[in-house]
């Protein structure tokens, strides 16, 4: 298993490029099966969850073929089989997202369940619920879910809780259904716009993405279509509040300032000075101390749950105190567990955590716990005295393109090391 090693060093300085987005790219991937058509996916960023995506479809028998370094042509077409097995799944919930187009495209799926995860229980039963009330039939056996249908119905599906991957799945399946499907209380995430354009680029026909009621025609058939992801704002505001944590100065290039408005208000409330144009960000801290600033995170376009770590860390190193409320998972906080192992000053109480920021954080042995926790123990590293190793790394590469190299580029003393080395 690697491991980083960071040296708590100076600020963060420099440009670095984003990422295509990860949450964007796992849906859009999927929605290739859709068609027997090929789509060309460029921007799509170079991780690990990506790469789980690509076998899970290619064991299905689908052609997956990396045309340039960040382009994939997904080709469903040779489709040999439905089933998506537990040895890909649990490794990433995401592949729930193969079950809304293999039951409109093919008629059946057999999906393993995800299960639980580490920050939480995570149902799929809206996912489900909205599949039996376009007419599929679905049963749960043997920890797979299975689903068949020869022809969905389009429906009104109302979620009772605002869910991502809950309303691609829909989206998705809508799009071969017979009539007109209606979204209510439909995610309005940018990952969820950009699915639709590229389901639109396919031929599907659809309305309202990106406000809280969608509604799709079904159409008989998706044809070939070419789709660039857009830029991944987790990983813009990752690199952004880790500029700011650091004092330091850093610009993101290749992303979009819409896509973070809730993020950027929240880094100029922390005292960073943020300039924009149509496609980077820049922070620039003029070597302060950043002011410590409440969060609460909401749906899109709300302050995102996967930014939550990453401004607690920057709390931890904050002037003054601060209140972070966690509505979207439980037991989001498990990278709270490891900066208190570093020195930080945080308490905990159901879903709110109060945090009093330090000076300086002192360099310990910790360890990754999910995705975006990853993250903040590297910003917290980095203004930590000494030298920290944080364990479990792989959390991180499921979901960030090459982090250690982009940090490294900004000044960050920041190196892996593989399990021989302890
Ligand atoms: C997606 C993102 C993830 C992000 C999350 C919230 C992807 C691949 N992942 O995850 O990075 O943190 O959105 O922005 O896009 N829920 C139910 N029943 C369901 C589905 C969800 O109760 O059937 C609940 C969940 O437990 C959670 C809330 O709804 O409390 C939101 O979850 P959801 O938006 O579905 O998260 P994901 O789509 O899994």
């Amino acid at each position: 298993m690697d491991k980083f090693i960071i040296a708590g060093n100076g600020p963060l300085n420099g440009t670095v490029a984003a990422a295509g987005a990860k949450n964007a790219a796992l849906p859009i991937l999927c929605a290739a099966l859709l068609s027997d058509e090929p789509l060309t996916v460029s921007n799509c960023p170079r991780l690990w969850d990506i790469g789980t995506t690509k076998k899970l479809l290619a064991q299905m028998g689908v052609t997956v073929a990396q045309a340039a370094p960040h382009t994939v042509v997904v080709d469903a077409k040779t489709i040999t089989t439905h089933i998506a097995p537990y040895e890909l799944v649990r490794t990433m919930r995401a592949s729930i997202l193969v079950l809304g187009p293999l039951v409109a495209a093919r008629g059946e799926a057999h999906v393993s369940l995800p299960g639980g995860c580490a920050i939480g229980a995570r149902p799929v039963d809206l996912h489900l619920m909205g599949l039996k009330a376009m007419g599929a039939q679905i049963t749960l056996d043997g920890g797979f879910v299975h689903a068949k249908c020869a022809k969905l119905k389009g429906a009104r599906i109302v979620f009772d809780t605002v869910t991502v991957t809950g309303t691609e799945n829909l989206m998705m399946a809508a799009t071969l259904a017979d009539g007109e499907t209606v979204l209510e209380n439909a995610a309005r995430e940018p990952e969820v716009v950009d699915l639709a354009r590229c389901l639109k680029a396919m031929g599907a026909k659809i309305e309202g993405e990106g406000t809280t009621t969608i509604r799709i025609q079904g159409v008989t058939r998706l044809h070939a279509a070419t789709h660039a992801v857009l830029p991944d704002r987790i990983e813009t505001g990752t690199f952004l509040a880790a500029a700011a944590a650091t004092r330091g100065k850093v610009r993101v290039t290749n992303t979009d300032p819409a896509l973070l408005d809730a993020v950027l208000v929240k880094l100029q409330q922390a005292g960073a000075k943020v300039s924009t144009g149509t496609d980077f960000i820049e922070v620039d801290m003029q070597g302060r101390r950043p002011l410590a600033v409440n969060i609460h995170t909401m749906p899109h376009p709300g302050f995102p749950t996967d930014m939550q770590a990453q401004f607690m860390a920057l709390n931890c190193l904050a002037e003054g105190v601060s209140v972070i409320k966690e509505t979207i998972f439980e037991n989001r906080y498990m990278h709270a567990h490891e900066l208190l192992r570093l020195g930080a000053d945080i308490r905990i109480d159901g879903h709110t955590a109060i945090v009093t920021g330090k000076e300086r954080l002192t360099a310990a042995p910790i360890m990754a716990t999910d995705l975006r926790a990853s993250a903040a123990l590297v910003m917290a590293a980095l203004c930590a005295d000494g030298e920290t190793v944080i364990d479990r790394v792989y959390h991180m590469d499921r979901g960030y393109e090459d982090i250690e190299g982009k940090f490294a580029s900004l000044g960050a003393q920041i190196k892996r090391v593989g399990k021989q080395f302890g």
